[in-house]
């Protein structure tokens, strides 16, 4: 179990998944750790301190990692103005992760996009209940037998907030827990009703969990309703003329 070495590789139905080992330890990443990444990346990591640059560099490895099980060549994957990793156009994927272990996303792109999170098991925490779950959803959890209460907020918080990653880059805006509703099945798939306050959408979302080596992995595609939809583009939203007739997906 060396820091930064694969921890494992799993097959999901929205793409592959490749988890990193964290090291324990906020210090410094080795730089025979940051010769695996490419020039921007190491370059983004040194401006990172303690765990946030271990996380960063724990993703990005498990992003190559996952890269390469589909048979392509590794992206240099920044984030963008938002902290989104920005992905080649060929490519979707999202990034997530807890204290010793990173995991990444990664599939072709079809016009949707992907967010992923991962989550310890514990300790219970369902002081957060008020603010993650809408009055329904917490009427539902709070109606289950008080062991079942904490799974069940669990597994809610963790679909939102993958549901997060995948929405932002077509809203570009902070989603908050309440605006969209989530119902669990009991086998690995979910509901999800979106009710977006900017009015954004209609969003196909496919939403799945699953318990992997002890954690919560949640997993959302996203891929708007009308085919053809664009995403917003940050320069135009910074301001920043985009050539008239330029080309986007
Ligand atoms: C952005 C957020 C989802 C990140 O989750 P987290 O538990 O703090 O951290 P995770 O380890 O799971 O994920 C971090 C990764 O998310 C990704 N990420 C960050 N901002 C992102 C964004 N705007 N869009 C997509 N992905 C993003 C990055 O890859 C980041 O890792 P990196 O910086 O090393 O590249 C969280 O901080 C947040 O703001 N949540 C509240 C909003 C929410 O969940 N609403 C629910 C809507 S239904």
């Amino acid at each position: 179990m060396k820091p930064f070495d694969l921890a494992y590789h799993h097959a999901s139905a929205h793409g592959i998944v490749a988890a990193v080992h964290l090291p324990d330890a906020a210090a410094p990443v080795p730089e025979e750790v940051l010769d695996r990444l490419h020039p921007g990346e190491v370059a983004h990591a040194r401006t990172l301190g303690g765990f946030r640059q271990v996380s960063f560099v724990g993703g990005r490895l498990a992003l190559r990692l996952a890269t390469q099980q589909l048979g392509l060549q590794p992206p240099a994957v920044l984030p963008d103005d938002r902290g989104c990793p920005e992905l080649p156009e060929e490519l979707i994927g999202s990034i997530s992760h807890k204290r010793t272990l990173a995991v990444a996303m990664v599939a072709r792109n079809h016009g949707a996009t992907l967010g992923v999170d991962l989550e310890d098991y514990g300790p219970p925490r369902l002081g957060i209940m008020g603010r993650v779950l809408t009055p329904r959803e917490r009427a539902i959890v709070e109606s289950l037998p008080a062991d079942r209460q904490w799974p069940a907020l669990l597994l809610r918080f963790s679909l939102k907030e993958a549901i997060y990653k995948a929405l932002d880059p077509w809203v570009r805006r902070y989603v908050g827990f309440l605006e969209a509703e989530v119902d669990p099945d009991t086998d690995g798939g979910a509901a999800v009703h979106l009710q977006l306050e900017g009015g954004e959408g209609p969003f196909d979302l496919d939403a799945q969990y699953c318990w992997l080596h002890g954690r919560l992995l949640s997993s959302v595609r996203v891929r708007p309703v009308h085919p053809g939809a664009s995403r917003p583009d940050a320069r135009e939203e910074a301001g920043e003329l985009v050539a008239a007739g330029s080309e986007r997906d």
